[in-house]
């Protein structure tokens, strides 16, 4: 896969009025106790620090970090084409933030800037943490800050991704659903045949989940209903379903992919520390007692 085709899941997936994207929406406690790590950071910022937020989707980390100062001089950037102010309802204080769109980490030289620190959001990891060292130490100032909260193996978000994954997987199978979809609207097979695929797929399928299966069967419902009057219309959307289940699937991959174990962490924690970082603290991050939100790493460039 292309650099170009890995952005277009996030590009798609950020052309919305979302904030996060790796706790649920309606996880208010999760996204509370991120937003938590973000302010205490800001908190102990000198005034006016100078702070970069990388692979910063909608801008979650800079905007948790305003709430708790507003004298910061925040920047944000991504891979993707992100626009937050444009997708992003409610939330003014977002214009404060500069943001680079179409930027790799790697290429956070083009900046010409040294931070006081440098944040990220399940975000790093994705551009590999071996990869971006020499990014991350040459544009930091001395003494500069680092605080990464990271995709961990065993959490909750990663294990609920696989099962997603498989069942997008599923349903777009040569022979599956969504083919099935087309076939009916190119007048290849009766409705009766679609309708069986529906049900052979929901009696053989391990991995049903509304939050996936549940609305390709709403969509589908939608598409044959408009077939009656508009075929055309009809066929553009199942090709948007298409290109979003795929989209979602593509992103969904990429994070489990991003993951990190306890021993890549520690050899993380080693190579940081082989390029002049002292680690204050790498810890498992939980919600409550048994929901793992991610690894937590923290140190400071101490060369
Ligand atoms: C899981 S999202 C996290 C976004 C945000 N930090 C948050 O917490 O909501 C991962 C982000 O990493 C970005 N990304 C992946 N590889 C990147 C790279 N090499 N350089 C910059 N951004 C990258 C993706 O475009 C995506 O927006």
């Amino acid at each position: 896969m292309t650099v170009e085709e890995k952005e277009i899941p996030w590009s798609v997936y950020w052309a919305a009025d979302r904030i996060h994207s790796c706790v649920a929406e309606d996880q208010q406690n999760d996204q509370g106790l991120l937003n938590k790590v973000w302010q205490d950071f800001a908190k102990k910022a000198v005034s006016g620090a100078q702070m970069i937020d990388l692979a910063t989707g909608n801008g979650a980390v800079p905007l948790a970090m305003l709430s708790a100062r507003t004298d910061l001089d925040l920047s944000g950037i991504d891979r993707a084409s992100i626009d937050p102010s444009k997708y992003v309802s409610d939330r003014p204080e977002l214009k404060q933030v500069k943001f680079y769109p179409n930027t790799d980490i790697n290429d956070l030289g083009i900046l010409d800037k040294r931070f006081d620190a440098v944040t990220s959001q399940f975000g790093i990891e994705y551009a590999g943490l071996h990869e971006t060292i020499g990014a991350v130490s040459s544009n930091l100032k001395s003494l500069g800050e680092l605080l990464f909260l990271i995709h961990h193996d065993q959490s909750n978000v990663i294990t609920s991704s696989k099962s997603k994954v498989t069942e997008m997987k599923e349903l777009l199978e040569p022979n599956g659903l969504v083919e099935t979809v087309f076939s009916f609207l190119r007048r290849e097979i009766e409705f009766s045949v679609l309708e069986s695929s529906g049900q052979g797929f929901l009696d053989n399928s391990a991995n049903y989940s509304e939050a996936v299966t549940g609305q390709i069967f709403s969509a589908i419902e939608q598409i044959v209903n408009t077939a009656q009057t508009n075929l055309s219309g009809s066929l553009e959307m199942a090709k948007t379903v298409k290109f979003k289940l795929s989209a979602e699937k593509q992103r969904l991959e990429q994070m489990i992919q991003s993951a990190q174990s306890k021993e890549e962490m520690n050899s993380y924690k080693n190579l940081l520390e082989g390029n002049g970082f002292v680690v204050k603290s790498l810890e498992p991050f939980y919600a409550d007692d048994d929901y793992l939100l991610g690894w937590l790493l923290s140190a400071r460039l101490d060369s």
